[in-house]
């Protein structure tokens, strides 16, 4: 089953749904991870509803920050700000469905980090190991 999931990962980071840039975003941010300095940054279009109506990633890093970055784009897309604020930790780890170690966690939830502060602020993100960022 890992090698499922394995082969997911390198798919999404050969082929990243979502990749690039919007012309008009609502929302930009842009976030490192503290430990290797790798960037990730996410852009929006939200609508007047509250509802993404597009996503695109960008940023450079490895295989499991860039394939987690490409999964949450497809987990939000179409979904609402309130919808997004229960996006969890857990949703991104059981997406990429491998065992992440310590320092590999700051790498998978990256684009999360990225997703919440964007949107919501530092205040609010809710992410666990917060006080490691
Ligand atoms: Fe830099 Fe994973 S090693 S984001």
């Amino acid at each position: 089953m890992d090698d499922f999931y394995r082969e997911n990962i390198l798919d999404h980071y050969r082929n990243p749904r979502n990749k690039g840039h919007l012309d008009n975003p609502t929302h930009a941010h842009e976030e490192p991870n503290p430990l290797c300095g790798d960037v990730v940054r996410i852009e929006l279009h939200v609508n007047d509803e509250d509802v993404i109506e597009e996503v695109r990633f960008g940023g450079e890093g490895c295989a499991i920050s860039q394939a987690s970055a490409s999964m949450l784009t497809e987990m939000i897309q179409g979904r609402t700000l309130e919808e997004v604020k229960q996006v969890s930790k857990d949703d991104i780890l059981e997406a990429l469905g491998i065992d992440i170690g310590p320092v590999r966690l700051k790498c998978a939830l990256l684009s999360l980090k990225v997703l919440k502060v964007g949107v919501y602020g530092l205040d609010d993100w809710t992410g666990e190991d917060e006080e490691d960022w």
